[in-house]
């Protein structure tokens, strides 16, 4: 018998290795994306936020503050912010800094440690303001802190994460976000738009390689926790836009005809077969509205000059 934090980790790790074990055993091999974040692959993916190629960040927050005013008015008063996934970030800080009444803000994440550190560093610098973590798998449906009436709900999501859901799944998140947010109550997105496929390729294919390592690191990641033995030098990142699904797809390709164990399986790989690792859906505003129609109005957009991101502010139906 282990202790009971053995006995979790143990259960976590059986169903990250029926997951993945689930995902390499299909004729199309899949890994779950949310298996990039560990604590190199969110270093990782901060790098790539800072890459000349990945303009989605630096477009965001450029339209953020170019926006503030207008979205803060938007929004309305007597707030709850509730903030999907983590918080800790400039756009965050933008937010809370403009907002006209903060009743309270929410962090909602699945990691207890990080949000914990994110509580305190905010705390730090807004000590009036109520500040709630709830360690939550917000994919799910989850409880929020019991709030006075007339306290406006406003959900918010940025950084174009509602991209790596699938189309179904993506809409199955919104009817849970509406019935979170309720009747008053909306929601603050940012999503990529639509464009050439160049400018989308080049975004997930930079010249340095930091993506290529990010989406790599997945199977450094199996190696040391599900005891597999991936050789990453046989393994091609690869970025193709996927026309017909409106979507970048991140796969990595065997060079080889290869078996690679992992915990007491082994997989077979063809030379050129691929792991699809990840989906990024890229929307025009008329594919978005058709998204989120059956639970919010489109209340405001906002866009960059080039028309590269979106943000929008929608109100539950
Ligand atoms: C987190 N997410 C919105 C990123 C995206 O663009 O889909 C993850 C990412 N994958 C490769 N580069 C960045």
């Amino acid at each position: 018998m282990g202790t009971a934090a053995q006995v979790q980790e143990k259960n976590v790790n059986n169903s990250m290795s029926e997951e993945v074990l689930a995902g390499l055993s299909k004729s199309q091999k899949t890994l779950p994306s949310k298996y990039f974040y560990d604590k190199r692959g969110s270093a990782l993916f901060e790098d790539i936020c800072e890459l000349d190629e990945y303009y989605l960040t630096r477009t965001e927050l450029e339209i953020m503050n170019g926006n503030i005013d207008a979205i803060a008015a938007k929004l309305g008063e007597n707030i709850q912010l509730i903030e999907l996934g983590s918080g800790s970030s400039v756009k965050t800080r933008l937010l809370l800094d403009h907002l006209n009444s903060i009743n309270s803000y929410i962090p909602v994440d699945i990691s207890d440690d990080f949000l914990a550190e994110v509580a305190e560093n905010l705390q730090g610098e807004y000590p009036v303001l109520d500040i709630i973590p709830v360690a939550a798998d917000y994919t799910q449906p989850f409880e929020l802190p019991r709030t006075k009436p007339g306290v406006r709900k406003i959900a918010y999501y940025p950084g174009s994460t509602i991209g790596n859901f699938t189309k179904e799944n993506a809409a199955e998140f919104l009817a849970l976000i509406a019935d979170l947010a309720g009747e008053d109550g909306g929601l603050l997105i940012g999503f990529d738009l639509l464009k050439e496929k160049e400018t989308l390729v080049d975004a997930y294919d930079d010249s340095k390689g930091v993506t290529a390592e990010f989406n790599k690191n997945i199977l450094l990641r199996l190696n040391r926790e599900l005891n597999a033995n991936f050789d990453l030098d046989l393994f091609e990142h690869r970025a193709v836009f996927n026309e017909e699904k409106s979507r970048m797809e991140m796969h990595l390709e065997s060079k080889a005809d290869q078996f690679v164990n992992i915990s007491d399986a082994q997989i077979h790989f063809e030379k050129g077969e691929t792991i699809h690792t990840e989906n990024s859906h890229k929307y025009s505003l008329e594919s978005f509205k058709e998204l989120t129609e059956s639970h919010f109005r489109t209340v405001e957009t906002w866009t960059d000059p080039e028309s590269m991101f979106a943000i929008q502010f929608l109100e539950s139906k």
